[in-house]
């Protein structure tokens, strides 16, 4: 089988190591620092070793498993590797650098792919003296339990590159779908409104953060409310990943970030991590109970999910994949528990529009505008499936 190599060794070059290895492969995993590397190894052990006492694997094959894996701090142990994902800090120039050194290692025909959340491939692609190989492949945290793999070609990138990076991954169980190189992709563009939204209702006074996470969860069935999933995910990193959308976007107003996730990132209340978010989760401290108001509760649920399902119609409308792979994404990525364009059909499309045209007119602002492909949906009767 072909040798993987996986440049960067943090949270997810480790994930995706071992989702490699699990295949069967080799891997051969880089990082510039050696301490990177040891966590590394004690990272992929530790989910190994609950997975044994799962048992999901036995100690034999876990041993096997991590025995594929090569930690170097040598870009040049990857001359065999058919495919290099990268993974290391989410910044265009430092990616570049490495992506250039690696073509100098790497043969021709080996396929160069990151990992990045938000960046542009085709900028990744145009440092290549081969451009054709670079490929968006972008794995959701943590990489070995999570399912869903956006692929994104670059405008340079090969049809054969696309083709084989799929095949290749789909190999390891996971779905893949395809996205156009656009900020966020699908799952991080599709997503914004849920915290958005959320934060919007709360600065307005409408309802608590309780209250509204109550409300998506226990009345619209998502996992986690949105406040207590910006503070699990971490606020600086949720709030990072909308700065970079909404200014990639040029500001559309749509994704426009908020002041009160800002504040909290200013004096690093970043969630769980930290202890603090927007809620406290030091010793002793108690999560305030929500309003149980069930009219108040499905008016913020019915908002929220009218602006989500508006991101995914407008994200089908600007053909960043296609219907499918839109509800997949949601569904595989996040959790979500319908697509959301399959759930546009289950209420109604000419309801969500009322609902956007109702806060459009109630605000006048362009963040509430409708997509038009669900304009025209519902002129037309149509659904989405
Ligand atoms: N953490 C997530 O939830 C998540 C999810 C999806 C995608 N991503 C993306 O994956 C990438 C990595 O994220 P992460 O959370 O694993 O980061 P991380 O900070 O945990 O790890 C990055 C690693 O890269 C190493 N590194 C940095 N520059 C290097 C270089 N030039 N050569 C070799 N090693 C280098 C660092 O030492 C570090 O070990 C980023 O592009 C991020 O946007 C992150």
């Amino acid at each position: 089988m072909d040798t993987i190599g996986i440049l960067g060794a943090g949270a997810m070059g480790s994930g995706i190591a071992q989702v490699a290895a699990a295949a069967g492969h080799e891997v051969v995993i880089c990082d510039n620092l050696t301490i990177a590397l040891s966590k590394a190894g004690k990272l992929i052990q530790t989910s190994l070793k609950t997975s044994v006492e799962k048992g999901k694997l036995t100690d034999a094959d876990a041993y096997s498993l991590f025995s594929r894996i090569r930690f170097t701090d040598h870009m040049s142990e990857f001359r065999e590797c058919s495919i290099v994902i990268e993974a290391i800090v989410e910044e265009i120039e430092q990616k570049q650098i490495a992506f250039k050194s690696m073509e100098a290692i790497v043969d021709e025909q080996t396929i160069l792919a990151s990992n990045t959340s938000s960046l542009s491939i085709s900028a990744m692609g145009a440092q290549l003296k081969y451009p054709g190989r670079i490929l968006g492949v972008h794995f959701f945290n943590p990489a070995p339990l999570m399912r869903l793999v956006e692929i994104i070609p670059g405008l340079q990138t090969h049809p054969e590159v696309v083709a084989s990076g799929k095949k290749l991954i789909d190999g390891w169980g996971k779905t893949t779908v395809i996205a156009k190189d656009t900020p966020g992709f699908i799952v991080n563009r599709v997503a914004r409104p849920y915290y958005g939204e959320a934060l919007r209702i709360f600065e307005e006074g409408i309802a608590d953060e309780p209250t509204i996470d109550w409300a998506m969860r226990d009345l619209c069935g998502f996992r986690m409310g949105p406040f207590e999933l910006m503070d699990f995910i971490g606020n600086d990193i949720n709030y990072a990943v909308t700065e970079v959308v909404f200014s990639n976007f040029f500001f559309d107003p749509r994704y426009k970030p908020s002041f009160t996730q800002k504040r909290l990132v200013d004096a690093h209340y970043f969630g769980k991590k930290t202890g603090r978010g927007f809620y406290d989760y030091r010793d002793g401290a108690v999560i305030p109970e929500p309003t149980r108001d069930e009219p108040l509760g499905r008016e913020i649920a019915s908002r929220i999910l009218a602006m989500l399902i508006n991101e995914a119609a407008e994200a089908l409308y600007l053909r960043i994949a296609n219907r499918d792979d839109i509800d997949l994404a949601m569904t595989q990525g996040v959790n979500y528990p319908k697509g959301l364009l399959a759930w546009a059909d289950e209420i109604g499309i000419d309801k969500v529009v009322e609902k956007l045209d109702s806060l459009y007119v109630e605000y006048l602002e362009d963040r509430y505008r409708c997509s038009p492909l669900l304009r025209k949906m519902s002129r037309d009767r149509r659904n989405f499936y």
